[in-house]
Protein backbone atom coordinates (compact mmCIF):
# COMPACT_ATOMS: atom_id res chain seq x y z
CA UNK A 1 0.00 0.00 0.00
CA UNK A 2 1.45 3.59 -0.46
CA UNK A 3 -0.23 6.99 -0.19
CA UNK A 4 -1.24 9.39 -2.59
CA UNK A 5 -1.20 13.10 -1.80
CA UNK A 6 -3.63 15.38 -3.97
CA UNK A 7 -2.74 19.16 -3.65
CA UNK A 8 -5.07 21.91 -4.90
CA UNK A 9 -3.42 25.14 -5.96
CA UNK A 10 -5.99 28.63 -5.60
CA UNK A 11 -5.16 31.74 -6.04
CA UNK A 12 -6.28 34.60 -3.38
CA UNK A 13 -7.03 38.03 -3.75
CA UNK A 14 -8.16 40.36 -0.74
CA UNK A 15 -10.57 41.60 -2.61
CA UNK A 16 -12.41 42.61 -6.16
CA UNK A 17 -10.25 45.80 -6.82
CA UNK A 18 -7.05 43.90 -7.07
CA UNK A 19 -8.12 41.56 -10.04
CA UNK A 20 -7.98 42.14 -13.44
CA UNK A 21 -10.46 45.10 -14.85
CA UNK A 22 -12.20 42.88 -17.25
CA UNK A 23 -12.35 39.90 -14.12
CA UNK A 24 -14.09 42.48 -12.10
CA UNK A 25 -16.51 43.22 -15.09
CA UNK A 26 -17.27 40.27 -14.91
CA UNK A 27 -18.19 39.47 -11.06
CA UNK A 28 -19.86 42.71 -11.17
CA UNK A 29 -22.19 40.98 -13.78
CA UNK A 30 -22.40 38.13 -11.68
CA UNK A 31 -23.62 40.43 -8.71
CA UNK A 32 -26.02 41.65 -10.31
CA UNK A 33 -27.28 39.02 -12.07
CA UNK A 34 -27.34 37.05 -8.62
CA UNK A 35 -29.55 39.83 -7.48
CA UNK A 36 -32.65 38.45 -9.88
CA UNK A 37 -32.28 34.99 -8.61
CA UNK A 38 -35.83 32.82 -7.82
CA UNK A 39 -34.13 31.70 -4.36
CA UNK A 40 -37.66 31.79 -2.21
CA UNK A 41 -36.93 28.91 -0.32
CA UNK A 42 -33.21 28.90 0.54
CA UNK A 43 -32.84 33.08 0.23
CA UNK A 44 -29.57 32.09 -1.02
CA UNK A 45 -29.02 33.82 -4.13
CA UNK A 46 -26.33 33.17 -6.48
CA UNK A 47 -25.21 34.80 -9.79
CA UNK A 48 -22.82 33.25 -12.31
CA UNK A 49 -21.42 34.94 -15.25
CA UNK A 50 -19.46 33.46 -18.90
CA UNK A 51 -16.86 34.97 -19.89
CA UNK A 52 -16.19 33.33 -23.85
CA UNK A 53 -13.68 33.39 -25.95
CA UNK A 54 -15.29 35.49 -28.34
CA UNK A 55 -16.06 37.78 -25.58
CA UNK A 56 -19.97 37.64 -25.24
CA UNK A 57 -20.88 37.06 -21.23
CA UNK A 58 -23.43 34.56 -20.28
CA UNK A 59 -25.46 34.87 -17.25
CA UNK A 60 -27.35 32.37 -14.74
CA UNK A 61 -28.76 32.24 -11.45
CA UNK A 62 -30.06 29.78 -9.42
CA UNK A 63 -33.66 28.90 -9.87
CA UNK A 64 -35.54 27.14 -7.35
CA UNK A 65 -38.64 24.85 -7.63
CA UNK A 66 -41.06 24.01 -4.83
CA UNK A 67 -40.22 20.86 -5.31
CA UNK A 68 -36.55 21.08 -4.14
CA UNK A 69 -34.83 18.92 -6.30
CA UNK A 70 -36.08 20.24 -9.35
CA UNK A 71 -34.70 23.74 -9.07
CA UNK A 72 -31.19 24.67 -10.83
CA UNK A 73 -27.84 26.08 -9.26
CA UNK A 74 -26.67 29.49 -11.18
CA UNK A 75 -23.50 27.83 -12.61
CA UNK A 76 -25.63 25.15 -14.72
CA UNK A 77 -28.30 27.74 -15.98
CA UNK A 78 -24.86 29.43 -17.23
CA UNK A 79 -23.29 26.94 -18.30
CA UNK A 80 -26.24 25.16 -19.66
CA UNK A 81 -26.89 28.78 -21.46
CA UNK A 82 -23.65 28.91 -23.20
CA UNK A 83 -23.08 25.36 -24.51
CA UNK A 84 -26.89 25.98 -25.74
CA UNK A 85 -26.47 29.08 -27.17
CA UNK A 86 -22.91 28.92 -28.22
CA UNK A 87 -21.80 25.60 -28.65
CA UNK A 88 -18.73 26.10 -30.45
CA UNK A 89 -16.97 29.01 -27.99
CA UNK A 90 -14.40 28.11 -25.47
CA UNK A 91 -15.34 29.81 -22.18
CA UNK A 92 -11.91 31.49 -20.82
CA UNK A 93 -13.37 32.83 -17.08
CA UNK A 94 -16.62 32.00 -14.83
CA UNK A 95 -17.21 34.64 -11.68
CA UNK A 96 -19.29 33.16 -9.66
CA UNK A 97 -21.03 35.26 -6.11
CA UNK A 98 -23.47 34.23 -3.70
CA UNK A 99 -25.13 35.40 -0.47
CA UNK A 100 -27.60 34.15 2.46
CA UNK A 101 -30.51 37.21 2.29
CA UNK A 102 -30.15 36.66 6.42
CA UNK A 103 -26.57 37.58 6.25
CA UNK A 104 -23.93 39.39 3.53
CA UNK A 105 -21.02 36.55 3.61
CA UNK A 106 -17.27 37.47 2.87
CA UNK A 107 -16.32 34.05 2.67
CA UNK A 108 -15.88 32.81 -0.93
CA UNK A 109 -18.43 30.25 -2.09
CA UNK A 110 -17.26 27.28 -4.26
CA UNK A 111 -19.72 25.80 -6.87
CA UNK A 112 -21.17 22.68 -5.58
CA UNK A 113 -20.12 19.63 -6.72
CA UNK A 114 -22.81 18.85 -9.01
CA UNK A 115 -21.83 22.55 -10.97
CA UNK A 116 -17.89 21.05 -10.74
CA UNK A 117 -18.75 17.83 -12.54
CA UNK A 118 -21.13 20.44 -14.94
CA UNK A 119 -17.97 22.58 -15.33
CA UNK A 120 -15.70 19.56 -16.11
CA UNK A 121 -17.47 18.11 -19.03
CA UNK A 122 -17.28 21.45 -20.56
CA UNK A 123 -13.45 21.51 -19.76
CA UNK A 124 -12.97 18.62 -21.51
CA UNK A 125 -15.30 19.20 -24.43
CA UNK A 126 -13.82 22.78 -25.45
CA UNK A 127 -9.79 21.30 -24.71
CA UNK A 128 -8.89 24.28 -22.73
CA UNK A 129 -9.11 24.93 -18.84
CA UNK A 130 -12.00 27.37 -17.30
CA UNK A 131 -10.43 30.15 -14.45
CA UNK A 132 -13.05 29.61 -11.76
CA UNK A 133 -13.07 33.25 -9.55
CA UNK A 134 -15.31 33.20 -6.71
CA UNK A 135 -16.14 35.00 -3.88
CA UNK A 136 -19.33 35.43 -1.17
CA UNK A 137 -21.40 39.13 -1.32
CA UNK A 138 -17.71 41.24 -0.19
CA UNK A 139 -14.40 39.90 0.79
CA UNK A 140 -11.68 37.81 -0.74
CA UNK A 141 -12.06 36.18 -4.28
CA UNK A 142 -10.61 32.85 -4.63
CA UNK A 143 -9.26 31.38 -8.59
CA UNK A 144 -8.62 28.58 -9.50
CA UNK A 145 -7.05 28.06 -12.96
CA UNK A 146 -9.17 24.72 -14.26
CA UNK A 147 -11.78 22.88 -12.52
CA UNK A 148 -9.51 20.24 -11.61
CA UNK A 149 -8.22 22.09 -8.88
CA UNK A 150 -11.32 22.31 -7.46
CA UNK A 151 -12.21 18.49 -8.32
CA UNK A 152 -8.92 16.44 -8.84
CA UNK A 153 -9.54 12.54 -9.75
CA UNK A 154 -12.29 14.09 -12.43
CA UNK A 155 -14.76 11.67 -13.99
CA UNK A 156 -15.04 12.10 -17.76
CA UNK A 157 -15.49 10.75 -21.02
CA UNK A 158 -11.81 8.62 -20.50
CA UNK A 159 -13.92 6.22 -18.69
CA UNK A 160 -16.53 5.40 -20.98
CA UNK A 161 -14.13 4.33 -24.03
N1 LIG B 1 -26.66 26.98 -5.34
C1 LIG B 1 -26.10 27.44 -6.51
O1 LIG B 1 -26.75 28.16 -7.29
N2 LIG B 1 -24.82 27.09 -6.78
C2 LIG B 1 -24.05 26.31 -6.00
O2 LIG B 1 -22.94 25.94 -6.39
C3 LIG B 1 -24.51 25.94 -4.66
C4 LIG B 1 -25.95 26.14 -4.41
C5 LIG B 1 -28.05 27.32 -5.05
C6 LIG B 1 -28.98 26.14 -5.13
C7 LIG B 1 -30.10 26.61 -4.23
O3 LIG B 1 -30.99 27.40 -4.98
C8 LIG B 1 -29.41 27.49 -3.20
O4 LIG B 1 -28.14 27.84 -3.76
C9 LIG B 1 -29.18 26.84 -1.85
O5 LIG B 1 -28.51 25.63 -1.97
Amino acid sequence: MKKVKIETNLDVFESVSELPKSIQELMDKAHKVGELAYAPYSHFKVGAALLLESGEVVTGNNQENAAYPSGMCAERVAIYHAGAQFPETPIVAMALTARSIKQKSTTPVPPCGACRQAIAEYEVKQKSPIAIYFMGHTGSVFKSNSVKELLPLIFDNSYLQ
